[in-house]
């Protein structure tokens, strides 16, 4: 009877022991994002998390927390920096404090479609910018598409001087609100997660985004025009800390980033779809009437925004827009 205690009792403690041990080596990435789940990041995240899970079960495990549950995006890049959160995908025009460079892809008008952006992004210099943010302690690990930016708004907008005088939210990019400051519009520098109840309560005329953002966030619901104006790109860099990115053994580091690679992939496949499909939806809804330009009409746009590139080159680098120019 004793004996029988003695030895139930060692094997409690040794299992004890064991599943300590084990949920002290199981590695946690926690996936922070501000978007909803039926987007490209959205559906990015999730299948990263299966392709990490499936491949890595009981070494890694991966928590996604999508519509800023876990960090806003002005929060995200500090959270990373101090540990709190392992990976995320933030826009490319939200990396102001942390690199200048990544300003090349707010140019307006810079580049002609997403094949061009895809082009820059694994061409020479779009590969370099990836380390653009080491000195920041952070890594990036890859380009995620959105894809290209309309203008919606309460009122249309077929001309740049329909924006004069207008208030646009803006990401916290200098580019953008210049973008804005060119057409006399007022640009708001605002999270997206406050982009809905702004428009709803008008205290913003419109707002820059995807189709698939205007349509997964609702925007069209509260804007009567959206002109399909394909002004510049969002486009993610999904970035880690550099800390992080070392401390995970090799065989394991080498895992994690041929399944972010695949979940890129994937992420790109479904941003390509919702361009069209979420486009077609907010037709459908009749809620919002979708503006298309004339040739004249986008030209006037052009030669109104253009002047913005040449006061951030020397920021980003002549050489890092003369390749995404060449990229087209
Ligand atoms: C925005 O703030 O408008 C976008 O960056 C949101 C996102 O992550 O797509």
């Amino acid at each position: 009877m004793l004996l029988t205690k003695k030895i139930y009792g060692l094997t409690t403690a040794l299992l004890c022991a064991f599943s300590f041990n084990v949920s002290a080596e199981q590695i946690e990435i926690k996936f922070s994002h501000v978007v909803a789940e039926n987007t490209p990041k959205g559906q990015m995240a999730l299948k990263f998390k299966a392709l990490v899970e499936e491949r890595l079960a009981g070494k890694v495990t991966v928590k996604v927390f999508p519509n800023s549950q876990l960090f806003g995006d002005n929060k995200v890049l500090e959270a990373m920096q101090l540990g709190d959160v392992q990976l995320a995908a933030p826009s490319l025009s939200k990396f102001k404090k942390y690199t200048k460079k990544l300003q090349v892809f707010d140019l307006p008008f810079l580049f002609k479609d997403i094949d061009a952006v895809e082009r820059f992004q694994q061409g020479v210099e779009g590969q370099k910018l990836l380390n653009s943010i080491n000195r920041k302690g952070l890594q990036g690990l890859g380009y995620l598409h959105n894809g290209m930016k309309q203008l919606s708004s309460s009122s249309e907008m077929k001309t740049p001087t329909d924006l004069n005088g207008k208030k646009f939210r803006i990401m916290s990019s200098d580019v953008l609100a210049a973008q804005f400051h060119a057409v006399d519009a007022v640009a708001v520098k605002k999270p997206f997660s406050e982009v809905f109840t702004l428009l709803q309560t008008k205290a913003i005329d419109g707002q820059e985004n995807t189709w698939s953002n205007i349509y997964s966030k609702k925007f069209f619901e509260v804007q009567d025009h959206i002109t399909e104006s394909n002004h510049g790109v969002l486009d993610y860099l999904v970035v880690t800390s550099k800390s992080f990115w070392k401390s995970l053994p090799k065989d394991i580091r080498k895992d994690v980033k041929a399944a972010l690679d695949e979940a890129i992939a994937y992420g790109n496949g479904i941003a390509a779809q919702k361009s069209t499909i979420d486009k077609q939806k907010i037709v459908d809804s009749k809620r919002s009437t979708i503006v298309t330009l004339s040739n004249e009409e986008r030209q006037q746009w052009v030669e109104a925004m253009k002047p913005v590139w040449k006061r951030f080159e020397k920021q980003i680098g002549k050489n890092v827009i003369n390749a995404a120019i060449a990229a087209n």
